[in-house]
C-alpha cells in the first residue's frame, strides 16, 4: 500500500499492511492480529508530523475514528470531545462558530483530533495543552480503555508522554474545556502587526481563528502545494550563559526569555546561515518561513534527512547551538 497520499511531505513509500480503524473493537483486533503476525505497527492520523525514512514492513493503523459531541455544557464553560480521526482544523472553526473561545489560535494547524496531544500542538501563544481537560486511549499493555488527566500527559513544548513512551497508548478521543468568555490571546506579533488596534474592538473567536488564518497562508506553505510537515525542528532552549556569549557575537538573535533559559528562534539561526529559498533537485527551505522543510520533486526520507542534517550542522558551527528534529521519522533507509 503507498502512503503518499497519507503523509504531507508526500514521501513515497509503501506499508507492508494498512488498515482504517473506525473504533476502539477494530483497533483491538487489529492489534491482536499484528501480534499474532509479529508485525510491527504504526499509528497514523494525518500524517502531518512524520517523515518516512523508508518502506514501513508492518501494520498501518489509520486512525479514522470519527464524531464530535458537547459535554457538561454549564455556564460560560463547555467540554467539547472530539474523537481521534476528526480534522483537527473543522473542529477549530465548530468551536469558534459556536462562539466557544481557547483553540482558535491553533487554526489551520494540519492533522487529526487524536495526534494534537501527541506533540503538544502550539502556536501564536496557545498550546492544546491549555485547554486539554482529558485524553482517553487504548493503553497497548493493559488492552483496557483509560483516561489520562493533563499531568499524566506531561506536556512540555512539542513533548509530551505519548511522544516519548510510543506504542503506549493510542489516542481514542480528545476532551477541550472551552469558554464563552475566556480573554482571547492575541499576543502574539504576527497576530497583533494582522490585527492592528485590538483594544477598542470586539473581536469574535471566529474573527480570530480568520486571522491566524491569513497569518499563516502568508509564511506557511499549504502541503498541498508544497509537501511539507510544517516547523522541521524545536525552537532550541539554552543556557543564561551561553545566551550571554551568543548575543554578544549575535545582537539581534531573536529570542523568548524563560523561566530556566532562553528560547531561540530557530527560523532565524537557520535564516542567517543562509538556507531560506535554498533548494536542490528534491528538497529545500521555504522561501517564507526558514524553519520549514519542502519536498519540491520526488524527495525520499533519506533526501529530507540528508539535507536537515545539514541545515543542523552549518547552524551548529556558526552559532553553537544543537538544533532538534521536531517530526517523527519512521521506518530505516
Ligand atoms: N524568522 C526569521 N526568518 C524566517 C522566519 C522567522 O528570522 O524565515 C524569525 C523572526 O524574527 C520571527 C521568529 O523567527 O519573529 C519566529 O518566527 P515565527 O513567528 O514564524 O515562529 P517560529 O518560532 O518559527 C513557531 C512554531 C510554529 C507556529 C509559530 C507561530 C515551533 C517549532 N514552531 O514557529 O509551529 O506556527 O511559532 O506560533 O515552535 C509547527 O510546529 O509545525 C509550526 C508551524
Amino acid at each position: 500500500v503507498s502512503l503518499k497520499d497519507l503523509n504531507t511531505m508526500a514521501i513515497d513509500v509503501n506499508a507492508k499492511q494498512f488498515v482504517d480503524i473506525e473504533n476502539a473493537d477494530q483497533l483491538v483486533e487489529a492489534l491482536d492480529i499484528a501480534a499474532e503476525r509479529q508485525l510491527e505497527t504504526l499509528v497514523l492520523g494525518g500524517g502531518s508530523n512524520l517523515v518516512f525514512a523508508g518502506d514501513f514492513d508492518g501494520l498501518v493503523l489509520h486512525i479514522a475514528i470519527r464524531g464530535r459531541r458537547w459535554e457538561k455544557i454549564d455556564g460560560d464553560s463547555a467540554v467539547l470531545a472530539l474523537s481521534a480521526g476528526e480534522i483537527w482544523h473543522d473542529a477549530v472553526l465548530y468551536a469558534a462558530r459556536s462562539g466557544y473561545r481557547g483553540i482558535e489560535n491553533l487554526a489551520l494547524i494540519p492533522g487529526t483530533a487524536g495526534a494534537a496531544p501527541v506533540q503538544n500542538i502550539g502556536a501564536y501563544g496557545v498550546e492544546l495543552c491549555d485547554t486539554l481537560e482529558s485524553v482517553t486511549a487504548l493503553d497497548c499493555v493493559s488492552r483496557k480503555v483509560v483516561t489520562l488527566d493533563t499531568e499524566a500527559c506531561q506536556f512540555a513544548y512539542r513533548d509530551s508522554f505519548f511522544k516519548r513512551n510510543p506504542g503506549r497508548y493510542i489516542i481514542l478521543e480528545i476532551r477541550l474545556r472551552l469558554s464563552r468568555s475566556a480573554p482571547l490571546k492575541l499576543g502574539y506579533r504576527d497576530l497583533q502587526d494582522y490585527l492592528g488596534d485590538t483594544e477598542s474592538i470586539e473581536l469574535t473567536p471566529l474573527e480570530v481563528a480568520e486571522a491566524v488564518m491569513a497569518v499563516r497562508r502568508r509564511k506557511l506553505p499549504d502541503p498541498d502545494t508544497l509537501p511539507n510537515t510544517g516547523s522541521f525542528f524545536k525552537n532550541p532552549v539554552i543556557g543564561q550563559a551561553q545566551f550571554e556569549r551568543l548575543q554578544k557575537s549575535f545582537p539581534d538573535v531573536v529570542f523568548y526569555p524563560l523561566a530556566d533559559g532562553v528560547k531561540l528562534a530557530a527560523a532565524w539561526l537557520i535564516d542567517q546561515a543562509g538556507w531560506k529559498g535554498f533548494r536542490n533537485a528534491r528538497v529545500g527551505i521555504h522561501n517564507r518561513q526558514a524553519l520549514v522543510l519542502i519536498n519540491h520533486s520526488h524527495g525520499n526520507g533519506a533526501d529530507v534527512l540528508a539535507l536537515a542534517e545539514e541545515v543542523r550542522g552549518s547552524v551548529q558551527k556558526k552559532f553553537g547551538v544543537g538544533l532538534e528534529v521536531e517530526p517523527g521519522i519512521v521506518g530505516s533507509y
